[in-house]
């Protein structure tokens, strides 16, 4: 593990549970296993990122694998960026609960690659959850402005349905390095979003010309099949975890939540960047 300090950039030595610089700022580790490398005057609010609803949906629903059969082709993906790098260092940024990034490692402990794995996000609510799912990760409670991981040091960095912060995102990351990018094709959740919505937009998110600058595309691969929620509480927690959820009244909700069965269709883009 090596990380850098969020307050003067020198890196941290460990020493049992407490990281140092040279410059004496220090950061104890937190009881279940992360470290909190979140500055208060960097946090935009007083607890930035996902609430313990939105962690807690999230986890409740990926883990009844509906979303298993994404999370193998992003481990597909990124075994073969990582080739046959030794010792790769690997970030998984806006991690959330971990639960791409414990499966993650699983495929890379079954693949026989030594890597050090870490699982970055924001919110301390999200991290304390990944905690529970693996010991052998990193986990970092920081902000992905500014990742507190050495410069050029990343053979490969994950962005998982979340924010953009292209020169952020370059910055630890080798030249060449490969970024993966996950975000929402058109037809996903395509269903559910009829219900929601009298009109459905299209997605502003453009990561190739929002990436340009840093990263050269290297291939899109599209990910979509469909699958069946049949139970009221599948149904709830799945719209507790979506933005689209989020945004919905009470009464809509309910009316969501009393369909007996709702198929879905699952449609993925993964984006494989490298960093120029
Ligand atoms: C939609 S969730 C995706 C979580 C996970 N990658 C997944 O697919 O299950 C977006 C995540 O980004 C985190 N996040 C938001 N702003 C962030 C920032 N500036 N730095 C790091 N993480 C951030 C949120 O707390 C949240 O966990
Ligand atoms: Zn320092």
């Amino acid at each position: 593990m090596q990380l850098t300090c969020p307050v003067c950039q020198a890196l941290l030595k460990q020493q049992e549970t407490n990281l140092r610089c040279d410059n004496n700022h220090s950061f104890d580790a937190a009881r279940q296993g992360y470290w909190n490398l979140l500055l208060a005057h960097k946090k935009r609010s007083r607890d930035p990122g996902d609430n313990p609803a939105m962690v807690q949906a999230r986890r409740a629903f990926l883990d009844q694998g509906f979303y298993q059969p994404l999370s193998d082709q992003i481990n597909q993906l990124a075994l073969s960026s990582l080739g046959d790098t030794e010792h790769p260092s690997v970030l998984d940024m806006g991690c959330g609960e971990g639960y791409y990034t414990d499966r993650l490692q699983q495929a890379l402990l079954e693949a026989q690659v030594d890597a050090e794995l870490y699982g970055l996000d924001i919110s301390k609510h999200a991290v304390k959850a990944a905690c529970q799912r693996s010991k052998q990760i990193h986990w970092l409670v920081a902000s992905g402005a500014s990742t507190p991981l050495p410069d050029n040091s990343l053979s490969l960095q994950l962005v998982l349905f979340s924010r953009l912060m292209p020169e952020a995102l370059a910055k630890p990351m080798q030249p060449g390095a490969a970024l993966l990018v996950a975000w929402p094709g058109e037809q996903h959740l395509i269903e559910l979003r009829k219900l929601i919505y009298q009109e459905i937009r299209e997605s502003q998110f453009d990561p190739v010309s929002t990436l340009a600058e840093q990263f050269s595309l290297q291939s899109i691969q599209p990910v979509s099949y469909s699958f069946t929620l049949n139970s009221p509480e599948q149904i709830s927690t799945l719209l507790q975890m979506t933005p689209h959820g989020q945004r919905l009244k009470q009464e809509a909700r309910e009316r969501i939540c009393q369909l007996p069965e709702l198929e879905l269709t699952l449609d993925v883009n993964l984006g494989l960047f490298l960093r120029r």
